[in-house]
């Protein structure tokens, strides 16, 4: 027997029916609300408000609960790979060996970019951003697969630009930062596994070998399977409104980069390692740096703190807070700064203010220090949560086709001037 809710307005009543997801999770539909009663909700930031039903992740914030298609990202953390979570994400299962191994084939026969690429990349300028450099030279890949422009083809031809894409992005992101440092690119080489063929790209240089650091590619590899999906958050959900438009698959990638690069989601990761170095460089007084956080006047915020549904702690913080440690150990790095990010955490979570407001390190609290110890770049950091993020962002965008959801498109309330006549500027 379906629930419903019953709502009271101006002398009458509206019943509601109640969805229940398989995790018990409830919500209104509320699709009848306005031709039935004339309202519409409102709730900016769409902190209460559900966009969809998705299948993919399921995450609690309260009991700090993070599971890709049913599996623990604990368990999948420690015992998968990133291309098996790849799998897994955008096609519903756990692939056989059978099924892996002709993904991983498929992913390596399209790592290569047109040519034509390259001098789009050396279009921009050694200073900027790479993840600025990303989403264009992603946006640009619908110039050499104009086919991948129509999603509503066949289902072959959609695997096919989920394939390229996949294998694709590690060599554009490795090529940003190439274009950053103004070193000439390196190729991919198919012989190596997704991690290390990402990391020759990046460190390598076209004239001499490079041996990738298994330390390195393994830890790599484990912050992408953290990093891959996160259900509805604002890049998923941006990747999603730009697909329900039925832009292509580039285009919505595109736009996701574009959106995880702000500082208050992926873009915390280059912030929080700004802010501990700022602190360091203080003179190391932490305290300080605690009260401005608290200081309504200011607005300076804990950077890798907080986060709109983890209220308790964000499991991924935690398994990456154990690995830095090993990382650090393993490679015989010692980083200031983790000191810091430590005392950090210790004071804040003592702290009133961050204990009543749910205030815990998040993914990005972190993950910047293991990508400093891997020799990444600070503004590199967010280009790593996009190469993690991209499997969730394909997996999220096939659904919402599949499911061949509406366009999204919000109402809103005007709050602007009632009808007013036009006055002639001489009058003005
Ligand atoms: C990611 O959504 C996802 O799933 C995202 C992500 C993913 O995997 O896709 O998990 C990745 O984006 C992680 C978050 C990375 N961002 C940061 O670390 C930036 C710092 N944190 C915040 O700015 C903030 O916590 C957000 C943006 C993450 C969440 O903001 P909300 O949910 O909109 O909460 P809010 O801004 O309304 O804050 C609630 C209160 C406010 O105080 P009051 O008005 O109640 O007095 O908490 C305060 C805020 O001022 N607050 C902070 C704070 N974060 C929130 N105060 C100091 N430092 C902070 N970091």
């Amino acid at each position: 027997m379906s629930k419903t809710a019953e709502l009271h307005y101006d002398g009458k009543s509206y019943q509601i029916p109640v969805v229940e997801g398989t995790e018990n999770e409830k919500a209104l539909d509320i699709s009848r609300i306005r031709a039935e009663s004339g309202l519409i909700t409102l709730d900016k930031g769409f902190k209460n408000t559900g966009s969809t039903e998705s299948a993919i992740t399921f995450l609690n914030g309260e009991e700090g609960i993070l599971r890709y298609r049913g599996y623990a990202i604990e368990d999948l953390a420690e015992k998968s790979s990133f291309i098996e979570v790849a799998f897994l994400l955008i096609y519903g299962e756990l692939p056989t060996t059978e099924e892996l191994k002709d993904f991983q084939e498929r992913i390596v026969h399209h790592t290569l970019v047109h040519e034509d690429v390259k001098s789009i990349l050396d279009g921009f300028p050694s200073k900027a951003h790479p993840m600025g450099v990303l989403s264009s030279l992603v946006s640009s890949l619908t110039a050499f697969y104009p086919k991948s422009l129509d999603p509503n083809r066949s289902k072959e031809q959609v695997d096919g630009t989920i394939i390229r894409i996949l294998a694709k992005l590690p060599t554009l992101a490795a090529w940003s930062y190439k274009n950053r440092m103004r070193q000439p690119v390196v190729y991919p080489n198919n012989n190596l596994d997704y991690c290390s063929n990402f990391l020759r790209m990046m460190f390598g240089l076209p004239t001499e070998e490079f041996d990738v650091n298994p330390v390195v590619s393994k830890a790599l590899d484990k912050l992408l399977i953290l990093h891959a999906d996160h259900e509805q958050n604002c890049s998923a959900s941006t990747v999603r409104i730009v697909g329900s438009s039925h832009a292509s698959l580039y285009a919505s990638v595109s736009a996701g980069i574009a959106a995880l690069w702000g500082p208050l989601h992926g873009g915390a990761n280059q912030a929080v390692i700004e802010m501990l170095e700022a602190i360091r460089k203080d003179g190391g007084d932490i305290s300080k740096y605690v009260a401005k956080a608290k200081d309504k006047s200011d607005s300076f915020r804990l950077m890798g703190f907080g986060h709109r549904v983890y209220k308790n702690f964000d499991p991924r913080a935690t398994i990456i807070k154990k690995a830095a440690d090993e990382v650090l150990a393993e490679l015989g790095v010692k980083d200031p700064v983790l000191d810091i990010a430590k005392q950090l955490e210790e004071i804040a979570l003592k702290d009133e203010y961050f204990v009543a407001r749910g205030l815990y390190p998040n993914v990005d609290f972190y993950s910047g220090i293991i990508y400093r110890a891997l020799g990444i770049p600070t503004d590199m950091f967010t280009v790593m949560f996009a190469l993690g993020r991209l499997p969730g962002w394909v997996a999220q965008w096939k659904e919402m086709r599949e499911n061949n959801e509406p366009i999204g498109r919000p109402r809103q309330v005007y709050q602007g001037h009632t009808r007013r006549d036009y006055v002639n500027i001489a009058n003005r």
